[in-house]
């Protein structure tokens, strides 16, 4: 057909869809504009966590927070801690009613590629009803969304069903090792009978869920170091031991030809995914060829004997997540580099516990290392994997939220993302943890482009709204 013709189609499907998404887009932008503002100053602070050149910039996002709880009416202070600062926030006290911790990070990770960002990573912009910017969906939307959702409660009714305390902290990203230390020396002011979380995913786009289960992780630096200093490889080539080359034999070994990791000792604890879960998990569609089109790779790799879906959410893993050492610069040199470095981290699915896999880790690289070189292990962050029981009071209360905001069944999943102070959390303040996330698989997470559709944000205030209602008469 020439391409003119569509001009003379008149109502083309095309056509329509146009207008219907341009209709839906302009509703979308005008019920969410007052919030707006709110979440472009919220996402314009680099408040990237692992790097401590951005501190003063991670602090001035806690202050950002503190002064919004306030305008809100609510009780905040911002706590210095040796690391980054947390700030919690409160709603009156009323006797007889019960309390909600909301826990949510306003830390983010790094940005680079840089290149690869179609817009500057703080500069919020807003595209096709995306809010494109670091931290958009990774935690600031979500935990913005619950914010937002007190203040239209308050305002609508001026009164909470339930007494709200917020808990946000600025090192999820690098740890939450600030947090739990202060976890210790405050649980009279965060004691509370529930904790809910936006920081995990939905589905899809209008398919909500409630996640059950995270893996835990572990994460550690090896460094492999050769000669003194760089050497000409052409002079030394032959001669010299390449700690470049000798960490590639090394991480080589750390998976068997089934992509299952080498590591003895690494499965002993792991916790087989059940039945049901399989059978929960397969309905939902996530079959190769939705991962191939979300990760946008020509082939997808992992465990023998899986599927996708459950290589992710109830499978470990060992990966590397950088690798480093000699010439990274433009043309190339001839040089045999003196060090050569890997990041790694495993993730951990029930009940394995990251000191054992550590030791199980350093054993096994401490045996397979070359003795041409020497080898350091710097240990890194590490959290426990997480299961809630999905059919508690609770967790049933939850499901009734997600129904009413969404009008479609929650899924229950299990992830293969990693909140690690969740164990810490649940133990120190005794109480049970919801997830309930609105991230959606395409929003590029940690990746160049991150974004989270407006409609999320609009969609979040109204689950905290009716969650508030659901969680008030759970009992
Ligand atoms: N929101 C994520 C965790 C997450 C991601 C849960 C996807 C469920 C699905 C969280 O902010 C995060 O990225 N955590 C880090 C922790 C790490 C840096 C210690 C992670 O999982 O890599
Ligand atoms: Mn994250």
């Amino acid at each position: 057909m020439p391409s003119c013709m569509k001009y003379f189609s008149p109502l083309s499907f095309l056509g329509l869809r146009f207008f219907w998404n341009s209709f839906n887009l302009l509703t979308a932008i005008m019920s969410a504009t007052p919030y707006l503002s709110d979440f472009f100053e919220f996402l314009r602070f680099p408040s990237i966590s692992t790097d401590p050149e951005y501190a003063p910039q991670v602090a001035a996002c806690a202050g950002w927070l503190e002064e919004k709880f306030q305008r809100i009416g609510l009780e905040a202070r911002v706590h210095p801690t040796e690391g980054h600062p947390i700030v919690v926030a409160r709603s009156e006290r009323k006797p007889n009613r019960r309390t909600l911790l909301i826990y949510g990070h306003y830390d983010v990770q790094p940005v680079d590629p840089l290149d690869q960002w179609a817009t500057p990573p703080f500069e919020p912009t807003l595209k096709d009803g995306l809010v494109f910017a670091r931290g958009a969906t990774d935690n600031k939307g979500q935990i913005l969304a619950h914010i937002l959702g007190v203040e239209k409660t308050l305002k609508e009714t001026g009164d909470l069903p339930v007494n709200v305390i917020f808990l946000v902290e600025g090192e999820e990203e690098s740890g939450s090792e600030s947090l739990g230390r202060f976890l210790d020396g405050h649980r009279e002011e965060l004691a509370c009978d529930l904790i809910a979380i936006s920081d995990t995913g939905m589905v899809a786009r209008g398919v909500p869920a409630l996640t059950y289960g995270l893996r835990g992780i572990l994460a550690m630096e090896v460094k492999l170091s050769g000669a003194e200093g760089d050497l000409h490889s052409g002079i030394y080539g032959g001669v010299a031991p390449n700690p470049a080359t000798l960490l590639a034999r090394l991480l080589a070994c750390l998976h068997d030809d089934c992509f299952r990791v080498a590591v003895p000792g690494f499965y002993d604890a792991v916790v087989e995914i059940q039945d049901w879960e399989r059978a929960e998990w397969a309905r939902l569609g996530l079959d190769d060829a939705f991962f191939q089109r979300t990760i946008r790779s020509r082939a997808l790799l992992g465990e023998k004997g899986y599927t996708p879906v459950e290589r992710a959410w109830g499978r470990p893993t060992a990966e590397v997540n950088g690798i480093g050492g000699g010439y990274q610069g433009a043309g190339g040199k001839t040089v045999i580099p003196h060090e050569a470095f890997a990041k790694l981290t495993f993730r951990l699915v029930p009940n394995q516990a990251p000191a054992a896999i550590q030791a199980a880790v350093c054993d096994h690289l401490k045996r397979i290392c070359p003795p041409q070189v020497r080898m350091e292990i710097l240990p890194g962050h590490g959290g426990e994997p997480f299961l809630c029981d999905p059919h508690s009071k609770d967790a049933l209360a939850a499901r009734r939220a997600l129904l009413r905001t969404w009008g479609v069944e929650p899924a229950l999943i299990r992830e293969g993302g990693s909140i690690p102070i969740l164990h810490t959390l649940r133990g120190t303040l005794g109480a049970e943890i919801l997830l309930l996330g609105l991230a959606l698989p395409d929003s590029a997470c940690h990746a160049p482009n991150e974004n989270f559709p407006l409609e999320n944000l609009e969609m979040g205030i109204r689950l905290n709204q009716v969650l508030l209602e659901e969680l008030a008469c759970a009992h």
